[in-house]
């Protein structure tokens, strides 16, 4: 008979373990030196020489080229974070790296993958729960925690920091604790602009000629989910009398519903289609500004703007009062011919602030748009869940939490709690490493000063290396952000380590 841990089924399932693990910890590698303050920046290049320049671990875990199942899950969590919550995926994927790396060592050293699993998912509990009562509100929009929740997430652009904190002001914060109402889908970047935050939408597009007014006041505003054309007859029908009277019926029809457009009142037409010729004329004598091609997502965002509600071209058969009731309204709508876009404000449907946020280069215009977008989601973040010091600063006092925990918990599940205590200590290690400090001695020393001071909030300077107070920094953090990021880091580690089991539960049974 043979022991246990030798088998040859053993050995396999180690190695199996250990693949996994190797494949994760390649993807770790690829986003840990862009993590905190002094993160450096990742150069992406395609194979057609297209540049993306970024420190959001998302992206670069987006566009690498990755076929190893295990990091494809750990990819899965990075983009499921981003898509949630809009920042801390490096956080989560630093977490998750070390999860799976400590419970993989623990399990090649003999404790059963059961008890590890048992001992993580205790661990995290744990930390979740100290981390919700450490989580400190936000009161007011008029707290100046806001605009460092969005600097530190925003990378330290002071510019783009004010931007979003003035388009949440604007916004008010009842829309932004709305679950269904996104601050980041308000951001939008391009080359060569200002940075700008304004109450209203933009459409990508300009007006249909130039003979329609750019500038329109109160406007009357009518979206057509259609094409305005008239209705089409069949070829062969027009040969004939009574098509080609039919035809013509048809046209008069549709003259009479381009009229009744304009008696309406309509000022403004946005189409998601195009607009046949006799419309185009019709509406450019009695002064329409017309946008025609709309994006859809864009038509929605002047609907939920202005109120409108967007119609089929049938719905022109409808009475007046009927129609009138499905037009929207909007103090100003106007053209800005060098960008070729329609701006809409003042509507007097939800409120919605765009903002603008300017780049020099066609380059980095995505990637201020990035910077943008994670500061707007980590500040509505913070509206709604509250925030934690940050530096890596509450990873360090839920380490601690998570530490007396273990002394509780019993047999080898100790072990599967031990990895999420490294897990923990992983954020502030990496951001001390990537300041050029060494991260061992740093984590020891701001632990012990925690424990001295009785202080969730000291970590280190990254300018000095010295401890520091966080909150005392401004360096603060949603609490939503680091609860998405443990919670997703857990799930990820469990499941590739159990994945693990199962496979080997097969492999053995054939
Ligand atoms: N000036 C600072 N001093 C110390 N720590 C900082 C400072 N600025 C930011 N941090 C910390 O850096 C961490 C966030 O780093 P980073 O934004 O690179 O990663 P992420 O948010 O996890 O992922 P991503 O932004 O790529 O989605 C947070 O823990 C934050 O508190
Ligand atoms: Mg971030």
């Amino acid at each position: 008979m043979k022991a246990k841990g030798l088998s040859p089924e053993g050995e396999q399932k180690h190695a199996a373990l250990l693949t996994n693990s190797a494949a994760v910890q390649a993807i770790v590698a690829a986003v840990e030196g862009t993590m905190g303050p002094k993160g450096l920046d990742t150069m992406l290049v395609d194979r057609f020489g297209e540049v993306v320049i970024t420190s959001a671990g998302v992206t670069i875990l987006e566009k690498m080229q990755v076929t190893h199942p295990a990091a494809r899950m750990l990819i899965k969590v990075a983009k499921a974070q981003q898509e949630e919550i809009g920042d801390g995926t490096t956080t989560a994927t630093l977490m998750a790296g070390t999860l799976i790396a400590e419970g993989v060592n623990h399990v090649v050293r003999g404790v059963p993958v059961a008890r590890v699993i048992e001992g993580m998912r205790i661990g995290i509990q744990r930390a979740l729960e100290s981390l919700q009562r450490r989580s400190r509100p936000i009161d007011s929009l008029d707290s100046p925690l806001l605009e460092r929740v969005a600097y530190i997430s925003g990378r330290e652009h002071a510019d783009i920091a004010a931007l979003v904190v003035r388009a949440a002001r604007l916004i008010g914060s009842e829309k932004l604790k709305e679950r269904s109402f996104k601050l980041a889908d308000t951001i939008r970047a391009e080359a060569g602009v200002g940075n700008e935050v304004f109450m209203g939408v933009i459409v990508s597009k300009g007006r249909l000629n130039k003979q329609m007014p750019p500038f329109v006041t109160d406007a009357r505003i009518l979206v057509l989910d259609d094409a305005l054309e008239p209705e089409g007859i069949e070829e062969e029908a027009l040969a004939t009398e009574s098509g080609f009277k039919k035809y013509l019926e048809l046209q008069a029809d549709f003259q009479g519903y381009v009229r009744k457009i304009v008696d309406l009142g309509v000022t403004v037409c946005l189409l998601d289609r195009g607009m046949h010729d006799l419309a185009e004329e019709m509406l450019t004598d009695a002064g329409v500004l017309v946008i025609s091609r709309v994006a859809s997502h864009e038509l929605q965002k002047v609907c939920d703007h202005t109120g409108a509600k967007a119609v089929k071209r049938t719905a022109l058969r409808r009475s007046r009062e009927e129609l009138s009731r499905c037009l929207g309204e909007a103090h100003e709508c106007y053209e800005d011919e060098s960008l070729r876009q329609v701006r809409f404000l003042g509507g007097v449907g939800k409120p919605m602030a765009t903002v603008a946020v300017g780049a020099a280069t066609a380059e980095i215009v995505g990637e201020r748009e990035r910077i943008a977008k994670d500061a707007a989601s980590s500040l509505q973040a913070a509206v709604r869940g509250g925030y934690v010091p940050g530096g890596g600063a509450v990873e360090i006092a839920l380490a601690k939490d998570v530490e007396r925990q273990r002394d509780l918990t019993k047999g080898m599940a100790a072990y599967g709690v031990d990895c999420v205590i490294a897990a923990l200590r992983r954020s502030l290690a990496q951001i001390v490493q990537n300041a050029g400090f060494n991260p061992l001695e740093k984590v020891e020393d701001v632990s012990a000063l925690q424990l001295s001071l009785g202080s969730d909030s000291v970590a280190i300077n990254c300018d000095t290396g010295e401890a520091a107070d966080m909150l005392a920094l401004g360096v603060v953090d949603p609490t939503l952000v680091k609860l998405h990021a443990i919670k997703a880091a857990g799930e990820v580690a469990l499941a590739i380590l159990r994945i693990d089991t199962i496979i080997k539960m097969t492999d053995i049974e054939g």
